[in-house]
C-alpha cells in the first residue's frame, strides 16, 4: 500500500508548513533514475542526491572527490523520477568555499543544469555569508552540521559531534543563524539526541536528523546502507529496513549457474 499522503510536488513551503504542524518529514538519499521512481512513488518527501554517491557510487573513501559536473548527471536522473519529493542536491567539496561568487555560481549551474528544487551545503558561521548570497539568488539552501563529512580530514575521523559543551553551543548558534539566513532545512548529523532536541526547538527551519535522535521534525538515511546494500557499515543509528546485499548475491550466483549450466535461456525464454 502506497503511503502517499500529498498527491502534489513537495515544495520548500510544504516542508516549512509540515514542521510547523507536527508532520514528520522522510528523506531519503538517492542517485539514479530507476531507483528514485521507487522512492518517489512510495511517498518520500524529499530525494537527497548526497555527495555520499561519491562513497556509495563511485567507491570512493571520502565524500571529497565527487566533482560538481558528476553531482548534476546523477541529479538529473533523479529530478526525471520525481514527481511527488522535493530534489535536494548536495554541493561538493570545493565548489562553495572559495568565495561568494564561485559558490553561486556553481549554486545556478547546479540548479541550471539538474532541475534540482533545492542544494544542500556543509557547515554553520563560517560560510554563513556563501549561504545568505545563494538564498539571495532565489536558490533555496538546506543547511548541514554536525559531522559534516566533507570536513573529515580536519575532524580525524566520522565520530560523534558536539560532544563538549563549547561544540554543543557551537552548533545550537550556527542553527540559529542558518534559520535567520532563511535556510529551509537543516541536517543534523551524528550529535546527541538532547542537543537536536534543543536545535530542533529552536529553529524555524525544518530539521532533518541522521544519527540525531528521535526528536528532529524528520530522518534522513544513505538509501543504499538502509536497504542492507552496503555490508560492513553499520553505525548504532542505522536501521536495516531491507537485507537486500543477500537478496542481489543469491539472484546473481543464481543467474550464473543457470547460464553456465545451459539452463538460462529455456524454450519460453527465446524467439
Ligand atoms: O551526502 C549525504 O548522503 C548526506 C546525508 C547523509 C545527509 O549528506
Amino acid at each position: 500500500m502506497s503511503v502517499h499522503t500529498q498527491t502534489s510536488k513537495v515544495t520548500t513551503s510544504v516542508i516549512r508548513n509540515m514542521k510547523a504542524n507536527g508532520e514528520k518529514i522522510a528523506v531519503l538519499t538517492c542517485y539514479d533514475y530507476t531507483l528514485a521512481r521507487i522512492v518517489d512513488q512510495a511517498g518520500i518527501d524529499i530525494l537527497l542526491v548526497g555527495d555520499s554517491a561519491s562513497n556509495v557510487v563511485c567507491g570512493n573513501q571520502t565524500t571529497l572527490p565527487i566533482t560538481t559536473d558528476e553531482m548534476i548527471f546523477l541529479t538529473k536522473g533523479v529530478v526525471r523520477a520525481a514527481e511527488h519529493a522535493l530534489v535536494a542536491v548536495d554541493m561538493p567539496f570545493g565548489s562553495y568555499q572559495t568565495s561568494e561568487e564561485e559558490a553561486l555560481r556553481n549554486a545556478v549551474k547546479i540548479m541550471k543544469e539538474s532541475g534540482a528544487d533545492a542544494v544542500k551545503i556543509e557547515g554553520g558561521e563560517e560560510i554563513l555569508p556563501i549561504i545568505r548570497h545563494i538564498i539571495q539568488a532565489g536558490i533555496p539552501v538546506c543547511g548541514h552540521l554536525g559531522l559534516t563529512p566533507q570536513s573529515v580530514n580536519q575532524f580525524g575521523g566520522y565520530g560523534l559531534r558536539a560532544k563538549d559543551t563549547t561544540e554543543a553551543e557551537k552548533l545550537l548558534r550556527d542553527a540559529q543563524l542558518l534559520d535567520a539566513a532563511g535556510c529551509f532545512a537543516i541536517v543534523l548529523e551524528k550529535i546527541p539526541a538532547a542537543l537536536a532536541e534543543r536545535v530542533t526547538a529552536a529553529v524555524s527551519a525544518a530539521v532533518i536528523g541522521i544519527g540525531a535522535g528521535d526528536k528532529t521534525d524528520g530522518q534522513v538515511l544513505v538509501l543504499h546502507d538502509m536497504l542492507g546494500l552496503n555490508a560492513g557499515f553499520k553505525p548504532k543509528f542505522l536501521r536495516l529496513f531491507a537485507q537486500l546485499k543477500d537478496n542481489v548475491h543469491n539472484a546473481v550466483t543464481d543467474y550464473i549457474t543457470a547460464v553456465k549450466d545451459g539452463t538460462f535461456p529455456n524454450e519460453n525464454e527465446k524467439y
